[in-house]
C-alpha cells in the first residue's frame, strides 16, 4: 500500500461559499458579501454599498449552516476521515473589533465539529478563508493595519479556546499567497480603497504597497498565532495554506528560465518561506524595490516569524503555466497569469489540466521545506448535467481526480510525507473567482442555480461510490 494507513482522505468547503445565513444568529457581513453573482469572462462586482435588487450568492450559498448535519452525513458514508471547513470570522466577531465573542457563532461551529467527531472525522479548519469581517475593512482597510494582528489573535484566542481538546489541526489564512497578485487584495486582505461606489472584482485599482504590507501584517499574525494554539494545547498542529502554481519556462531560453524561477519566487515561495523557514528569503528586497514597496517592520518581528513557523505545509493545486520574459498575452483563466503550455487540455474555465504538476509540487515543497504536505484543494470546476433518469455522469471529474491522485502516490514513492488529501468542494458550492453556483465542484451535486432558482436538494453523483471506493482501497482502486 502506497500512502499510510492514516491517511486523512476527505474533502474541503469554505463557509461564505457554502453556508448561507449571512445575516443569521448575530453574524456580521463579511467582505465575501458584498461581492455579487458573475460568471466565466463576467467579473463578479464589489458593491460596499450593498444593493437591494441585486443577487448575492453568499447570502444562501448551498445552506450548508443549516444542513450541516445531512451533508456530513453524505461525507461520512464516502468515508472521509477528514473535513476541512472555515469558520466565518464574522460570526465569532461580528464587526471583528468586539471585546467579546457572538456565542451563537461559537456554538454552531461546536456543532459542526461535534458532528464530524460522531462519525470519526477530523475536523481541518481554515480560520480565515477569503472572508475579513467588512466592519475591519471599513474600520482601517483591514490588512494594511498593524491593528488587524491583535484583532486576528483576538479571535484565534476564542476558537482555540472553546474546541481545545476536539480539534488538532488548523490552517490560518487560506491561500494566502493570492495576496501577491492583485486579486488577493479583497478577499484574502480585506483591502478595499472606495467604500462608496461599486468596482470590479477583477479589474480593481492594485496598490502594491498595501498587499505586500498586508501581508507582513500577515506573517506576524500567523507566527503569533501559531505560537499561542501551541500555548493553549500542546496537541494542536497548525499549517499554512497556499495556491502552489506550477510553472515551466515556455522554452529553454535563459531569459524565460529566468522569468519562472523570478514567478517561482514570487507566487510560490515569497510567503512560504516565511511561514516554514521563519524569515524573508534573500531573494525578498530586490523583489520589494523593483515593486516600489518598503515594508514597515516593527523590531521584534523577526523574532516572531522565526519563533511562529508552521507545523505543516498545505496548498491548494488546480493547474499550472508557462512563463516567458517575451511580451504574449496570458491565459484567460489563470489567476496567477502565465501563458498557455501547448501540451495541455484546460477546463471550460480556462484552467490547464496538469497531474503531473502535482507530482512536482509535492516533490518541490517536500525538497525546499522538508515538511509533512497536505493537498487540501484540488479538482475540476464543470458543467454538470442531470440526466433523464436522475444520474449525473461527471467521468471527467473522476478521470480529473484519479490522475492527479495517481501522481500524488508517485511523489511519495519519491519520498514526500504526505498527510491527506482534501478535493475543494467536496459537496457543489459557490465559485470564488467567478461567484456562480455553475461551476460546480463535488461529490455531491446541490440543485441550485444561478439565476436563484432551485430547492438545494442534494444528489449523488457518479464520483460520490467512486471517491468512496477510493477511500475505502485507500487509493489502490482508482
Ligand atoms: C481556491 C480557493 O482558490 O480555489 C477556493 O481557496 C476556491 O475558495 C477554489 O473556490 C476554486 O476556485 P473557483 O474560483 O473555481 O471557486
Amino acid at each position: 500500500m502506497v500512502l499510510s494507513k492514516d491517511f486523512l482522505w476527505g474533502g474541503a468547503t469554505a463557509a461564505n461559499q457554502c453556508e448561507g445565513a449571512w445575516d443569521r444568529d448575530g453574524k456580521g457581513i463579511s467582505v465575501s458579501d458584498i461581492c455579487t453573482g458573475g460568471k466565466f469572462g463576467q467579473s463578479k462586482r464589489i458593491t460596499p454599498v450593498l444593493e437591494p435588487d441585486t443577487f448575492y450568492p453568499s447570502r444562501e450559498a448551498i445552506q450548508h449552516y443549516d444542513r450541516f448535519r445531512e451533508d456530513i452525513a453524505l461525507f461520512a458514508e464516502m468515508g472521509f476521515k477528514c473535513y476541512r471547513f472555515s469558520i466565518a470570522w464574522a460570526r465569532i466577531f461580528p464587526n471583528g473589533d468586539e471585546a467579546q465573542p457572538n456565542e451563537a457563532g461559537l456554538r454552531h461551529y461546536e456543532e459542526v465539529i461535534d458532528e464530524c467527531l460522531k462519525y470519526g472525522i477530523e475536523p481541518l479548519i481554515t480560520i480565515s478563508h477569503y472572508e475579513v469581517p467588512f466592519g475591519l475593512t471599513k474600520k482601517c482597510n483591514a490588512w494594511v493595519s498593524r491593528d488587524m494582528i491583535d484583532y486576528f489573535l483576538n479571535y484565534c484566542r476564542a476558537i482555540f479556546t472553546r474546541y481545545k481538546g476536539k480539534v488538532k489541526y488548523w490552517l490560518t489564512f487560506n491561500e494566502i499567497n493570492s495576496a501577491s497578485a492583485p486579486m488577493g487584495a479583497l478577499l484574502n486582505q480585506g483591502i478595499l480603497n472606495d467604500l462608496e461606489h461599486p468596482t470590479e472584482f477583477m479589474n480593481q485599482p492594485d496598490i502594491p504597497q498595501q498587499r505586500y504590507q498586508g501581508l507582513h501584517h500577515m506573517f506576524v499574525a500567523s507566527a503569533l498565532a501559531v505560537q499561542m494554539a501551541h500555548e493553549i494545547d500542546p496537541n494542536y498542529r497548525v499549517g499554512n495554506m497556499m495556491i502552489y502554481s506550477a510553472s515551466y519556462p515556455l522554452t529553454c531560453d535563459p531569459d524565460d528560465v529566468l522569468a519562472c524561477q523570478h514567478y517561482n519566487r514570487l507566487y510560490n515561495y515569497y510567503c512560504t518561506d516565511v511561514q516554514a523557514r521563519g524569515a524573508y528569503p534573500a531573494f525578498a528586497a530586490r523583489m520589494l524595490e523593483e515593486m516600489g514597496v518598503k515594508l514597515d517592520v516593527q523590531p521584534g518581528d523577526a523574532e516572531i516569524l522565526k519563533n511562529g513557523t508552521v507545523d505543516f505545509i498545505t496548498f491548494s493545486y488546480y493547474m499550472s503555466s508557462c512563463q516567458t520574459a517575451k511580451d504574449i498575452k496570458g491565459g484567460e483563466g489563470n489567476i496567477l497569469g502565465g501563458v498557455p503550455n501547448p501540451n495541455l487540455p484546460s477546463s471550460d474555465w480556462g484552467w490547464q489540466i496538469d497531474p503531473k504538476g502535482l507530482r512536482y509540487a509535492l516533490n518541490d515543497l517536500y525538497d525546499r521545506y522538508g515538511l509533512p504536505l497536505m493537498v487540501v484543494e484540488n479538482g475540476l470546476g464543470a458543467k454538470d448535467v442531470i440526466g433523464a433518469d436522475g444520474s449525473i455522469n461527471d467521468d471527467y471529474r473522476i478521470d480529473y481526480l484519479r490522475q492527479h491522485i495517481e501522481q500524488m502516490k508517485e511523489a511519495v514513492k519519491d519520498g514526500v510525507d504526505l498527510m491527506g488529501y482534501t478535493p475543494w468542494g467536496c459537496i457543489d458550492l459557490v465559485s470564488a473567482s467567478t461567484g456562480e453556483y455553475a461551476k460546480r465542484y463535488g461529490f455531491i451535486y446541490v440543485r441550485r442555480y444561478d439565476d436563484g432558482t432551485g430547492d438545494f436538494a442534494r444528489l449523488k453523483k457518479k464520483s460520490f461510490y467512486w471517491y468512496q471506493k477510493v477511500i475505502k482501497t485507500n487509493g489502490e482502486d482508482l
